[in-house]
């Protein structure tokens, strides 16, 4: 190795190494580079957070992939860049320059404008998707270039026909295109010549749009389609018969317009339909010797059938048993001959049946107990008699069951109460007698699910099940005569007197008989922790994003100290009832937050949804979540696990059985968590001018005190035990929850820091701030410090002392309009006792909680500088009661 030196050796390849680097960007064309680039810079307000670094190469930018890596002929051949939150009008000579692009996809952003002319330009184009924006006006007049296009998506924009130039005559051109799908825009003109030649055609969605007119006559020349979605114009006149040559269809949706007419027989050639939606239109005619007669369609794998809203007679049921791969069945609101239940046990693989004004009578058949996978059923507006079958029972996976208006009589079936997913029910208007199931799923349906039930009882009608006026009729012998006059006259006389006297004289039983109830249940979960409303308020539903995931059962959910539980996505799906409003807990800080059970071993976890943030590498994004998990105190809420579905990120956390402080401290009405210390007194009696906690009893100074000890603790640790320390940002009594001894855990920890982009960790931006607990400094620089901490506990140590909310009317806006300006204005007049929580006084612990009065106007100083740290302030609370210093 004589003369011969690694160093040298080094150099010589780090030199190759930057010139084969250079090559790349030389080699790009550099109006390639230039034009992305201008893009980027005008739609994104922070490119650099995007990944896009104007230093680097374009094609080392995410979502671009170029071709020809070494040919010295680099171009962009695809652009990804779906969901950036790219906002704006594309400007021209950007993406129209990037001529050698086969597919670019720019969907779900925020684009506006028109779609640039210069896409004409884009002759290699195979994909197109421009979906999810804003962009208006009508479409490019010339697209005659894009020859090789097969994909254009141009859905859920404000896009118009356009009047010289019309929609029309720029996509006549296209002569390659497999999928068109125009939906959810302003399209209006019904001579639609939109395709010269449309027999390539196999997707074609027009639906929620302005078209008015006929069924579009060139439709019936696109002979290769697969998929036609016409629903939601305002398309009129018969369905041409035609419609039978499209033999390939598969899915057929012509629902919401106001087609009329019989329904064609030439239906029944499509023997490949899936799917076939006729809804709410004005079709007419017998069902039983049009469509579903015909034997063709009987082989049909039809598994979705809909015919609801129309004006169709004659008799339905002999048919429908015969298309056992039915999943989706909607046939109401018709005119049908009125026939008996059906025997549904040939279609037992129906996951939604509506059968809604249907004029179906008689009793409810058993069959139904073999549909094992419904999980929508509506059977109101008949005439319905009988009892509830209590087979309904093996619909275990029900979600929604409407039986309102109806004759339906008889008891409420127990085994009802085995439906764990049920979050819609309705038997309201029917003649049900006894007692409403007391299970926990039947607890949260409230009065309107009832009601119109004379001789229903129990809590959610606020009617209690006394033997002494209520026999509970057996079905045999159903109440529902009553209704029906054919009882001795007399009786219901006799009735009517007892409960006058009932309502005179108990009164005041039925009020405690109620409360008694309440005492021995649990409340139900969801009111169990108090809603909160966060800066994020999903108005939508939504379960939609958790519903669209595709397989979830191969995304792994990490459990950090049961890894054997291999527990997936589908798991915490099913926990959490798919996301379901009715699961939600909390609109929470940075996310919604879901409360389930884990069905292997019955843990009961609360889920947190990160809808975005943080880093885009997913690595780096499930460390975060590990280094989380690290974090341990036992005045923390544990984090348990987490699991990562596309963009977002689930950290689940062990239950908390008593809700949060906030609750207890301002919202219970009645009924409390420890409800021995309940009385009526505390209940009724308003707080001078203000109703202040509304009769919360429960929580005693030493259970207070005991708290704010743990929230400091926990903050302490935050800030002195961890490396490197913690800021919360959002100290608040609705982040400070309670388990089952009342011990206090603070929630949302580190999940501030999880929703910023990394990179920007020194500076914990301000995230969380919830009005009332927000330092005063933080109005003016934007950054949160643990001293800010500090002021957020005090206020929540004020909470606690008075019973006060941190915000209100109470408070004279000379005070600042708050609690803390209301409490040092009082301490600095010397009378702080007027400040302390009247529940408490006489119970001799006022110069504890005057003491804790004093630590809540330090920790609540203006500057930060003059309030104390977390550990000081444990010691100033432990001096306060020596005795509770001990326990963790
Ligand atoms: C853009 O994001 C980067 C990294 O996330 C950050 O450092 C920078 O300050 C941001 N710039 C602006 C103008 O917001
Ligand atoms: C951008 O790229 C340059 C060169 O590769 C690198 O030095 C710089 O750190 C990058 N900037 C960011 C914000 O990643
Ligand atoms: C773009 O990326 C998303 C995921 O990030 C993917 O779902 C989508 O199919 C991609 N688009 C194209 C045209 O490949
Ligand atoms: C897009 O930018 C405009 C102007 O900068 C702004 O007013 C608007 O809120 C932005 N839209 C979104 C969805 O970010
Ligand atoms: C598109 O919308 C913008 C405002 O968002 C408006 O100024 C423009 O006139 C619209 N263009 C057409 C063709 O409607
Ligand atoms: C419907 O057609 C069937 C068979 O053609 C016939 O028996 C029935 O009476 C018709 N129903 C009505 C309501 O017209
Ligand atoms: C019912 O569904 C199962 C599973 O999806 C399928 O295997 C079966 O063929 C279906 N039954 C009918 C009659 O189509
Ligand atoms: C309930 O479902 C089971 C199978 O899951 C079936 O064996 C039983 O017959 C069903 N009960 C009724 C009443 O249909
Ligand atoms: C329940 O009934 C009692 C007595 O009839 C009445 O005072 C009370 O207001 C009712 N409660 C509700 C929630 O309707």
């Amino acid at each position: 190795m004589t003369g011969w030196r690694w160093g040298e050796a080094m150099l010589l390849l780090l030199l190759f190494l930057f010139f084969l680097a250079d090559l790349d960007a030389q080699d790009l064309g550099s109006s390639d580079q230039q034009s992305l680039t201008k893009f980027v810079q005008s739609l994104s307000s922070n490119s650099t957070s995007l990944g896009f670094n104007s230093s680097k190469p374009v094609c080392q930018w995410p979502g671009v992939y170029c071709t020809g890596q070494r040919s010295g002929n680099q171009r962009i051949r695809a652009l990804n860049f779906t969901g950036l939150g790219l906002n704006g009008s594309i400007p021209d000579g950007s993406i129209g320059m990037l001529t050698a692009l086969k597919s670019l996809d720019l969907s779900n952003n925020f684009l506006t404008g028109g779609i640039p002319a210069d896409f004409a330009s884009l002759t290699s184009l195979s994909i197109l998707l421009l979906s999810n924006n804003g962009f208006n006006g009508s479409l490019p007049s010339d697209l005659a270039g894009l020859t090789q296009l097969k994909t254009l998506d141009i859905s859920h924009n404000k896009l118009e026909s356009g009047g010289t130039s019309s929609a029309a005559d720029s996509l006549r051109a296209l002569q390659s295109l497999r999928v068109l799908n125009l939906s959810n825009n302003q399209f209006s003109s019904n001579n639609f010549p939109f395709l010269a030649n449309c027999s390539t055609l196999q997707a074609l969605d027009l639906s929620a749009n302005s078209i008015n007119g006929s069924f579009p006559p060139q439709i019936l020349s696109c002979i290769h389609l697969r998929v036609l979605n016409l629903s939601k114009n305002s398309l009129s006149g018969e369905i041409p018969l035609q419609v039978g040559d499209l033999r390939l269809l598969q899915s057929l949706d012509l629902s919401e317009n106001s087609f009329s007419g019989q329904l064609p027989p030439s239906l029944g050639t499509l023997r490949r339909l899936l799917s076939l939606s006729l809804a709410s239109n004005n079709f007419s005619g017998n069902i039983t010797s049009s469509v579903l007669s015909l034997q063709s369609l009987q082989t049909a794998v039809l598994r979705k059938l809909d015919l609801s809203s129309n004006l169709l007679i004659g008799s339905v049921f002999g048919t429908i048993s015969s298309l056992h791969a039915l999943e989706h069945l909607g046939l109401a609101k018709n005119s049908f001959t009125q026939e008996l239940f059906p025997d549904l046990s040939a279609v037992a693989n129906l996951t939604y049946l509506n059968l809604s004004s249907c004029g179906v009578l008689g009793p409810i058949s058993s069959s139904v107990g073999s549909l094992t996978k419904m999980l929508q059923l509506d059977l109101s507006h008949n005439d319905l008699n009988g009892s509830i079958p209590s087979a309904l029972s093996n619909m275990t996976l029900l979600l929604s069951l409407d039986l309102s208006w109806n004759n339906l009589s008889g008891n409420i079936p127990d085994q009802l109460g085995l439906l764990t997913f049920l979050n819609q029910l309705n038997l309201s208007h029917n003649n049900l007698s006894g007692s409403i199931p007391n299970s926990n799923q039947f607890e949260t349906f409230g009065a309107s699910s009832f009601e119109d039930n004379p001789f229903l009882c129990g809590i959610a009608l606020n009617k209690t099940c006394s033997s002494s006026i209520m026999p509970s009729p057996s079905p045999d012998h159903p109440v529902r005569n009553l209704k029906s006059g054919i009882m001795h006259p007399g009786v219901d006389v006799v009735i009517g007197i007892v409960i006058a006297l009932f309502l005179v004289f108990g009164g005041f039983v039925v009020k405690l008989l109620c409360f008694q109830t309440r005492r021995t249940k649990n409340l139900p979960l969801v009111d169990a922790w108090n809603y909160r409303m966060g800066p994020m308020s999903f108005e939508s539903d939504p379960s939609t994003w958790a519903t669209s995931v595709k397989d979830p059962g191969s995304i792994p959910v990490v459990m950090f100290e049961k890894p054997l539980l291999n527990l997936t996505f589908s798991d915490l799906l099913k926990a959490t009832l798919n996301f379901h409003k009715d699961a939600q807990i909390t609109e929470g800080g940075c996310g919604p937050v879901y409360m389930g059970m884990l069905s292997p071993g019955d843990i009961k976890i609360a889920v947190k949804v990160l809808f975005e943030g943080g880093p885009v590498n997913p690595i780096e994004r499930a460390a975060q979540l590990e280094a989380l998990g690290k974090v341990k105190h036992p005045n923390l809420v544990p984090l348990v696990g987490y699991s990562m579905v596309n963009e977002k990120r689930i950290l689940i956390y062990e239950f908390m059985e008593n809700g949060n402080l906030y609750h207890h401290l301002h919202e219970l009405p009645e009924g409390t968590a420890n409800p021995d210390d309940w009385t009526l007194d505390t209940w009724e009696h308003p707080a001078d001018g203000e109703t202040v906690g509304n009769g919360d009893g429960c929580l005693s100074w030493e259970a207070r005190h005991q708290i704010a000890l743990g929230v400091a603790r926990a903050l302490a640790f935050l800030h002195h035990g961890c490396s490197p320390h913690i800021v919360h940002c959002d100290v608040t009594a609705s982040n400070v929850l309670l388990d089952s001894e009342l011990k206090a855990h603070l929630a949302d920890c580190g999940v501030a820091g999880l929703v910023l982009d990394s990179g920007r960790r020194s500076v914990t931006p301000i995230i969380g701030g919830t009005v009332g607990y927000v330092p005063p400094e933080y109005g003016q620089t934007w950054k949160a410090t643990t001293r800010g901490d500090v002021y957020s506990f005090g206020v929540v140590l004020l909470e606690l002392v008075t019973g006060r909310r941190p915000t209100g009317q109470y408070f004279h806006d000379s005070c600042g309009g708050h609690l803390v300006g209301w409490v040092r204005a009082l301490i600095r007049e010397n009378v702080g006792y007027k400040c302390l929580d009247p529940k408490l006084l006489t119970t001799k612990v006022e110069h504890e909680m005057l003491e804790c009065l004093q630590i809540g106007y330090l920790c609540t100083a203006e500057h930060p500088s003059k309030r104390p740290t977390m550990q000081q302030v444990i010691g100033l609370l432990k001096d306060v009661r020596p005795s509770a210093g001990t326990s963790p």
